[in-house]
């Protein structure tokens, strides 16, 4: 019986456990036997495997997370890590491998299938919506809708107090999460990493709102921001296993010079993993619905090296080289349509 296993790695996100449900439902359906791969490439390198069945699945579409859980493991930090990698993959008797994640887990997944040593499909995931060849990502709209509400409940507090507040959402390399929730929150300014922080006109931008008889402002702001003379702002100095710094800390940053220039009272709000967290959106539970029944589809043909993706209206697939290539920035068109509402 052919036997393919799934693993969900990187920064969990809402929309996995429907992937991992259509995935069983469609792998089973085709007569497969399928492998859950625990933690990521992690449960690859220790053996930590189990069997998903129809029970195991049962009920899983609309939690967050993912009952597989995850890592930001990466097996090519150690060579032996590596060869247990290997070896697994074949006790296991695994013939295909679908693995589910951003750039990082699928940057592995391109490595391993280019050196000859698993079948891979890929499935794209993660809230920041940053990876290439697909128009979403898994998580992003589930994401958008969380910030948006919290940007909502900030606007009557903000409006009540007379006071401005700075919303960090989250956004590593992209802002597509600011942009969205900024736009369907009706922010005032909306902050990327894309464009540099320019504080005066930030300021000039308030300025111009209170001119206009407008006492509160909502700043929206993406963690991987930075003001134009300074690098991203971050918690920590650590690395983890793909070389990425913990963020966070540009709210508090701006909110203090917003004050400071402007001498209007300034409050900061993070997010933070409120925006990973919870149910996925209906949008989420079917696009994720989608990709899982595809992935299989790939599997069965063979079409190993390919990852699944959504164009137009279209689930199609693409090479998985081809979408961790360049990280897909915010789309400068509807950047400019957030912006005639700034100020
Ligand atoms: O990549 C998704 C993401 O949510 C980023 O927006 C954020 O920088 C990062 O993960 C946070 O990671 P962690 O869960 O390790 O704090």
């Amino acid at each position: 019986m052919t036997k393919i296993g799934i693993l969900t790695g990187g920064g969990d996100c809402p929309g996995l456990n429907p992937v991992i449900r259509a995935v069983v439902r469609k792998g089973i359906n085709e007569g497969y036997q399928i492998i859950g791969i625990k933690n990521g490439w992690k449960g690859l390198i220790e053996n930590d495997a189990m069997p998903l069945d129809l029970s195991t699945v049962s009920g899983i579409l609309p939690k967050g997370g993912t009952i597989l859980g995850t890592s930001r493991t990466n097996p090519y930090k150690k060579q032996e890590d590596l060869m247990r990698l290997q070896d697994n993959y074949k006790k296991i008797g695994l013939d295909a491998l679908i693995a589910v994640g951003g750039e990082d887990t699928l940057g592995v997944a391109a490595k391993l299938i280019k050196e000859g040593i698993t079948n891979i499909v890929g499935v794209p995931k993660t809230i920041d919506n940053d990876l290439s060849c697909t128009d979403y990502t898994f998580g992003f709209d589930t994401a958008v809708n969380i910030a948006t509400e919290c940007i909502d409940r900030l606007h009557t507090t903000a409006e009540s107090h007379h006071r401005i507040i700075v919303v960090e959402v989250m956004g590593r390399h992209a802002g597509w999460i600011a942009v969205e929730s900024g736009i369907a929150g009706g922010a005032d300014i909306i902050l990327i990493p894309e464009i540099p922080i320019d504080i005066e006109e930030v300021c000039n931008l308030i300025q111009k709102r209170h001119r206009r008889g407008k006492t509160f402002s909502i700043v929206v702001v993406a963690e991987g921001a930075h003001f134009k003379e300074g690098t991203a702002v971050l918690q920590e100095q650590k690395l983890d296993e793909f070389g990425h710094v913990r963020l966070g800390g540009i709210g508090e940053q701006l909110a203090k010079e917003i004050e400071k220039r402007t001498g209007y009272e300034t409050r900061v709000s993070v997010l933070g993993h409120i925006q990973r967290g919870g149910t996925p959106s209906a949008f989420d539970r079917i696009l994720g619905t989608r990709f899982g029944v595809k992935a299989v589809e790939l599997v069965k043909d063979k079409k190993f090296g390919r990852m699944v993706a959504l164009v137009g209206n279209k689930i199609i697939d693409v090479p998985i080289e081809d979408a961790v290539k360049a990280l897909k920035t915010v789309d400068m068109e509807l950047y400019e349509i957030a912006k005639v509402f700034f100020g």
